[in-house]
């Protein structure tokens, strides 16, 4: 096992009707600014659940942060925290407005250009606390200190401790509303997010890998109820849970991480505005048959743990698992293939290139995936 450290101070409330207990985590004497996105929670009862609990409090409100959260725009919300002397932030959203919120409050205290904070990795010179009211289970932002921000065709992430939320708020009952083009997004988000982080080396850390193995396995299980019983609490409480414990440092604490399919699907985000979760599930599939080798140890442990595939080759078990991986991710709505979006081999260059502009090193965790297997990788997934 790789030495590590874990710290994860945000506290989880969890369940039925929990949005009500923010009025007793926000101080009294905080000035609060709400942010939210393009209107989701003014239809589903989020937005005045979130405003009664803050009848006590004085607040004013920001709407309008994209998915793919835009620079300018949170520039915005900066300006109005400025002028207003806001010192408490909270987030009510998905993943983009959770990281639109965490940006805000480290730019709201810089003195540089807050876009270096990523660009340049200029230090966080302040935050401003904040909280979080989750509506969409996918990305683990309500549990870790990373945020990505776009800004035209860059999208980039950062990350520090200072930005964790002091709380997030978790009622599954809130995902009722969601598209389900979204939940199957946030299946498949969280899936990669525990493949990138259990799918490398074989480190002999069994209770990280069980971990990962039982998220999936949650994933597989609860996934596909979500989106077919429709209503189902429970099925949308476990998917909840298990996309906040997909990333929030616990399974990839002491082991090696690949994000090179994170890093590579920005790109199709950035330039070509694919949703995040979508973007990944066109390279997981096809990176990780180009990868066997490296990760045959583990991929056999998946393809026996997690898909309980016990017959056959090495071989023929772990080209299985891939094609189950893959199978799963389409019966949850979600496209394995660039043509589906009008996307081929000119559009697979043009990544490459701003992917060379934003990471200027291999990736993998054996920085092995170069140019030419990134290429490789791409074009079996025409
Ligand atoms: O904007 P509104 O109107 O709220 O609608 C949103 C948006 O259109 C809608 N939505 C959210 N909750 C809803 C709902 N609609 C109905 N009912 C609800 N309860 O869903 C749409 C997508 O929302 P978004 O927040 O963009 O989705 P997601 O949570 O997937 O976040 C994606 C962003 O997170 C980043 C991604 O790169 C992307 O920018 N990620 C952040 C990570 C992190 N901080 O650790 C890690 C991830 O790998 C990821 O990179
Ligand atoms: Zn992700």
């Amino acid at each position: 096992m790789n030495n590590f450290e874990f710290y994860n101070p945000v506290k989880v409330i969890f369940g039925k009707d929990t949005i009500t207990k923010i009025k007793d985590e926000i101080p009294k004497d905080k000035k609060v600014l709400m942010l939210y996105g393009g209107g989701s929670i003014k239809k589903n009862g989020v937005y005045e659940q979130v405003t009664s609990a803050l009848s006590e409090h004085t607040y004013i409100e920001f709407g309008g942060i994209q998915p793919n959260p835009q620079y300018d725009t949170l520039m915005e919300a900066v300006e109005l925290a400025k002028k207003e002397s806001v010192d408490f932030l909270l987030a009510v959203g998905g993943g983009s407005v959770v990281d639109g919120t965490k940006f805000i409050s480290a730019a709201i205290h810089h003195n540089d250009e807050p876009w270096k904070m990523i660009s340049e990795r200029q230090e966080i010179q302040g935050t401003t606390p904040l909280g979080a009211i989750l509506t969409l289970p996918a990305t683990g932002s309500e549990m870790n200190c990373f945020a990505v921000v776009s800004r035209g065709e860059d999208k980039l992430g950062f990350g520090n401790p200072v930005l964790f939320p002091k709380f997030s708020v978790l009622d599954p009952q809130v995902t009722f509303s969601l598209p389900e083009k979204q939940i199957g997004n946030g299946i498949v988000d969280a899936f990669v997010h525990v493949t990138e982080q259990y799918l490398t080396t074989s480190k002999n850390t069994p209770i990280q890998d069980h971990f990962a193995e039982g998220i999936l396995k949650t994933l597989i299980q609860e996934g596909p109820k979500t989106i077919e019983v429709k209503g189902d609490y429970e099925s949308r409480a476990n998917l909840m849970w298990a996309a906040t414990q997909a990333l929030n440092g616990l399974i990839g604490s002491g082991v090696d991480h690949d994000w090179a399919t994170h890093m590579i699907g920005h790109e199709f985000s950035a330039l070509y505005g694919i949703d995040h979760a979508r973007s990944l599930a066109l390279i997981l599939p096809s990176l990780l048959r180009e990868q066997k080798e490296a990760k045959k140890f583990k991929l056999l442990q998946f393809a026996q743990n997690v898909w309980g595939i016990n017959t056959g080759t090495t071989d023929e078990k772990i080209e299985q698992a891939i094609n189950m991986t893959e199978g799963f991710f389409n019966s949850v709505g979600v496209p394995t293939k660039l043509k589906v979006y009008n996307l081929g081999e000119k559009e697979i260059e043009e990544v490459i290139t701003s992917l060379n502009k934003h990471i200027p090193f291999k990736l993998g965790e054996h920085g092995d995936i170069d140019n030419d297997k990134i290429r490789t990788i791409l074009k079996r997934a025409i």
